[in-house]
């Protein structure tokens, strides 16, 4: 049977496998950030069910030709929307191996033993660099961190935790009053994902907003909130990178704040993004505070030049795992297995090979270099922005993130309509989707700074890159080009 891998299809394997590989490089190294756009007419084609098979390579032919163009290329210069391109050759080889390998690590001796104890080494790697402590590894308790499928599943984990921490019987008997488990987040920019693990884990829709500035909290209101629900709050959540404008909080602040009101509120770091910044000597500093934290959410896929998906979610006290521990005769009962600390995860493949790879491929110094140039490529634009009578920069840039509006005459910003400037912004991203050229992101955006009006809601554009190919000129030529549009 010629489409399974076997020693008699191994030649027949290798060219389509080879194949494989040279699309996907011409697709990352294309000039355009999308071909063409696509036709939901298309989608009744896409589900007919195929009862006859096609042969492999006439359907790597048909995917070159007829679905590749319209996917979206993070890795194309004029990508500027989202933080990473997964360029990483290295990463690229783990997740490739990492597929053929087929290791499962719910559990370790018997399918996945040196994986397991990789998987370890790549997790205590990223404690070592955010300042958590490091003990002797003698089993799966003594790890202090798990490997998740993305932000969300680890962030979901820590909320599961914080739970667990509040009161511990609640994994047996269930949430009794759910307004009892609350969880404090910034107003504004706090990623959805902790709303909703709040909802799946049966703690409602608990959530208290606390007001911000400068998009961090404010932190006599983060004080006021914690006084009047004492006692009611199991955790709160601060972001070292938020989604929108990568504002990093006061973290060495909000610890002492919030430990002093309430030792027993467990503190978590969404630090998706802002963990990179952990790998630059010079850089490191902006996270000062974040090993004294519960725990922390860190994203490789979003930051490290690694494909999706790759989260990790590390606690500093690595015996918490015992919290929310699962426990069946399906999984072993050893040492090492993983599977005794996943909620929410079963089998579970080797993603972390990728990232293995990556780091041991590039080395900690050269990707705190790397980290150091996304974050002057921002800079940079940042400048442009604030000298030019055009745009309007909405946020202290810290990481990558660089908010901005076009605003036609910053002289006029007083007198400026905000129907009419939002309505602008929204069409100049509307261009830019249709085009296919660049790609920027869009969202909505409270004006924490008062830059347009204090207060209003806002739709500005917003770069962020950690494309290391990325250039200055690329940069000028997408201010050159929004103009252009702004025009039109
Ligand atoms: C700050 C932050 N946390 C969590 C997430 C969720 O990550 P994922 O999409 O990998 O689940 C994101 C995603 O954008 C994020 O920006």
């Amino acid at each position: 049977m010629k489409e399974i891998l076997s020693k008699d299809t191994k030649d027949y394997s290798k060219i389509c496998l080879e194949k494989v590989i040279n699309m996907g490089i011409d697709f990352k190294l294309n000039n355009k950030f999308k071909e063409k756009n696509y036709d939901i007419s298309n989608f009744s084609e896409l589900l007919e069910i195929p009862n006859k098979g096609t042969e492999l390579n006439e359907l790597l032919d048909y995917f070159k030709n007829e679905i590749m163009p319209y996917c979206s290329n993070f890795s194309n210069e004029k990508f500027m929307s989202f933080p990473d391109s997964g360029n990483s050759t290295a990463a690229i080889s783990g997740a490739i191996l990492s597929d053929f390998l087929q290791q499962n690590l719910i559990n370790s001796s018997f399918c996945a033993p040196i994986a397991t104890h990789m998987e370890i080494a790549v997790i205590k790697w990223l404690r070592e660099l955010l300042g958590y402590e490091i003990k002797e590894i003698k089993n799966i308790w003594d790890v202090g961190g798990v490997i998740t499928y993305g932000g969300t599943g680890s962030n979901a984990t820590a909320m599961l935790l914080a739970r667990e921490n509040h009161n511990s019987k609640t994994m047996i008997e269930g949430v009794k009053s759910p307004e009892n488990y609350k969880v404090v987040i910034p107003k504004g920019i706090a990623h959805y994902s902790i709303r909703s693990s709040l909802m799946w884990i049966g703690c409602g829709n608990n959530i208290l907003e606390v007001p911000t500035k400068d998009y961090r909290y404010n932190l006599d209101e983060l004080k006021k909130t914690l006084i009047e629900n004492k006692g009611k709050i199991m955790s709160v959540v601060c972001y070292v990178g938020d989604s929108r404008t990568q504002s990093i909080d006061n973290l060495t602040e909000i610890y002492k704040l919030v430990k002093e009101i309430d030792e027993n509120i467990w503190l978590h770091a969404d630090a998706c993004h802002g963990f990179s910044l952990a790998f630059s000597k010079k850089l490191k500093c902006k996270i000062e505070g974040i090993q004294y934290f519960d725990s922390i959410s860190t994203d490789p896929h979003k930051v490290l030049a690694t494909p999706y998906c790759i989260s990790a979610l590390l606690i500093k006290d690595p015996e918490n795992f015992k919290l929310v521990t699962s426990s069946s005769d399906l999984i072993m009962q050893e040492d090492y297995a993983f599977g005794q600390v996943t909620p929410f995860i079963g089998s579970k493949s080797w993603v972390s090979l990728k990232l293995w790879f990556m780091i041991k491929n590039i080395g900690i110094e050269k990707i705190g270099q790397m980290i150091e140039k996304r974050c002057e490529m921002a800079q940079y634009l940042s400048k442009k922005i604030i000298n030019s009578n055009d745009f309007v920069l909405l946020n202290s840039v810290n990481i990558n993130s660089v908010v901005f509006m076009y605003v036609q005459d910053k002289e006029k910003l007083d007198s400026i309509n905000i129907k009419k400037i939002n309505e602008k912004n929204i069409d100049i991203h509307k261009q830019l989707s249709e085009e296919g050229i660049y790609h920027l992101h869009q969202f909505s955006l409270t004006d924490d700074n008062g830059i347009i009006k204090q207060g209003e809601v806002l739709f500005p554009l917003r770069y962020m890159s950690g494309n290391p190919n990325i250039t200055k000129k690329d940069i000028d030529d997408m201010l050159t080009y929004l103009r252009k549009l702004a025009l039109k």
